[in-house]
């Protein structure tokens, strides 16, 4: 909450919320509280974070979920059409509570307001949502949340786009040992699957300067690990005449951070000097997320992805060759219109050559305003799930087997939370990212373990702890 950093091109912003937080502030009665719903992606994960800062400081407590909240705010996802469905089933309980609590204020943001005709349709079917803001006056919450309460009718605020980058937001983080920190924003690669170039804008980053010292200000306070986040990673600093290898660098060197990791990495982008730069790290941990999106060379140019299986091919076995113990992660896209047979075998078959740590699947989702929904040979709806299932049947099996070959070995774990499976229990993750659980009375949230792996589960480790590095001091 109270981090310092500077503030590029934002001109007022800053005092016009702290104005209209004083003024939300004069009206709230009681001690009320504010739910968030978020959907999609790490990026807005840590959107919603800022957005319960912002609703701190505005007097907001933090409500359980939808049934005791006095503000609701649903900070939405549009990649893939469930995404939006949930949304929309959510918004209809929404309505219902309204019926009997009429005071309850709603508001929408997030990826789906990018989109006009979702915006028209909340506009004329949804009048109980009293605002609507999209991603990029996500800073401006406070300024619009004060108007809808002045003016006392539906707020609709949404930004075509977004060129400028705020700093100094604040942001409450969930877990006290890991920190989520931006580093570029939107994505200028078009995939002609994809929305997130339509509702995230073109590619801009953040100084490197701005990111260290942000690295810098969470590991003085306590964080253990950050999560570098951008859709595309390795195009960082393109405009800043810096590379996303040049910044890790540094943020490795200056910022006494423990650990380090990042996402999205883009296969067209990935350079070997960001791999040996991994290398020579004791903190940037063992993880690349890879996503190859289909094995065929053929999908991957309708799909306007800029690399081929050969260059994806050549960064995996670079990467394992310098970095023996990297684990890799991906996402497979099946159904993609015009994915034959043959196309399909070929995803099976890398599938079963790169021999993956971990891999999300998706079946292709027609996204309106994209080229792909255009394409007239959409795949059928029985043909992309049969093949969703072949694809989730050969990575487990995979998964499986690397997971019995970590019984007995040795890994490094940051104690993130008590487990879900069992108050006697904390959940961490290994270098590679695999979650692991550990006893509880072994250690503390935050401290980073050596631990032995005595169970391997599908698709989670446990171990008993033989070495603390690192004494949790927090929580
Ligand atoms: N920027 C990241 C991913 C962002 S979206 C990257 O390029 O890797 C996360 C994943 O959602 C994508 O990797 C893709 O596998 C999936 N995805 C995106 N659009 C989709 C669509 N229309 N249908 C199905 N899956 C989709
Ligand atoms: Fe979407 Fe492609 Fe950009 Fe990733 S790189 S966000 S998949 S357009
Ligand atoms: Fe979804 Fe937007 Fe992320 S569309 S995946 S929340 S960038």
């Amino acid at each position: 909450m109270n981090q310092v950093s500077e503030f590029v091109n934002m001109g007022d912003f800053y005092e016009r919320n702290e104005v209209a937080i004083a003024k939300i502030r004069g009206q709230l009665f009681g001690a009320p509280l504010a739910h968030i719903e978020t959907y999609g992606c790490q990026m807005n994960e840590h959107d919603s974070e800022k957005l319960r800062a912002m609703l701190t400081d505005m007097g907001y407590g933090t409500a359980e979920g939808f049934e005791d909240a006095d503000f609701i705010l649903f900070n939405t996802c549009c990649v893939r059409e469930n995404a939006e469905l949930r949304v929309f089933g959510n918004l209809g309980r929404v309505k219902h509570l309204k019926k009997s609590r009429p005071d309850i204020m709603v508001a929408i943001c997030g990826c789906m307001m990018q989109q006009p005709h979702i915006v028209e349709e909340l506009k004329k079917n949804y009048p109980y949502v009293d605002l609507i803001f999209g991603t990029h006056n996500l800073h401006d919450f406070p300024v619009l949340l004060e108007r809808t309460m002045s003016e006392q009718k539906q707020v609709v605020e949404v930004l075509k786009d977004g060129s400028e980058i705020v700093e100094g937001l604040p942001a409450i983080r969930e877990r006290s040992a890991k920190g989520y920190v931006n580093i570029n924003y939107g994505c200028n690669n078009f995939c002609t699957y994809c929305i997130v170039p339509y509702t995230r804008g073109r590619e801009r980053s953040r100084t490197p300067d701005s990111v260290v010292a942000e690295v810098a200000a969470l590991a003085a306070g306590g964080t253990k690990e950050v999560m570098l986040l951008g859709q595309n990673v390795n195009s960082y600093g393109k405009e800043l005449g810096v590379s996303f290898a040049d910044l890790i660098e540094r943020i490795d060197k200056e910022t006494g951070i423990q650990r380090i990791r990042f996402m999205t990495s883009h296969p067209k982008d990935i350079s070997e000097r960001l791999i040996d730069v991994m290398a020579a790290s004791k903190h940037i941990c063992r993880q690349l997320h890879l996503p190859v999106q289909s094995g065929s060379d053929r999908v991957l140019r309708l799909m306007n992805r800029g690399y081929s299986i050969a260059k994806y091919k050549a960064a995996v076995e670079y990467a394992r060759k310098v970095i023996p113990d990297i684990a890799i992660s991906t996402d497979i896209i099946v159904g993609f219109p015009g994915e034959t047979q043959q196309d399909f075998e070929d995803t099976l078959a890398l599938v079963r050559e790169i021999d993956y740590d971990s891999a999300y699947t998706y079946i292709y989702s027609r996204r309106t305003g994209t080229p792909a929904a255009e394409f007239s040979n959409q795949v059928p709806e029985d043909v992309k799930s049969e093949r969703l299932r072949q694809l989730v049947d050969e990575i487990n099996a995979g998964v499986k087997l690397k997971m019995q070959k970590m019984l007995g070995s040795v890994q490094e774990v940051l104690v993130e939370a008590v487990s879900k499976r069992s108050e006697s229990l904390f959940m961490g993750r290994t270098s590679g990212g695999i979650t692991c659980t550990v006893p509880v009375n072994e250690c503390s949230i935050g401290d980073i373990v050596k631990i032995k792996i005595t169970k391997a589960r599908h698709f989670s480790l446990h171990g008993e702890v033989i070495d603390k590095i690192i004494e949790g001091d927090m929580v």
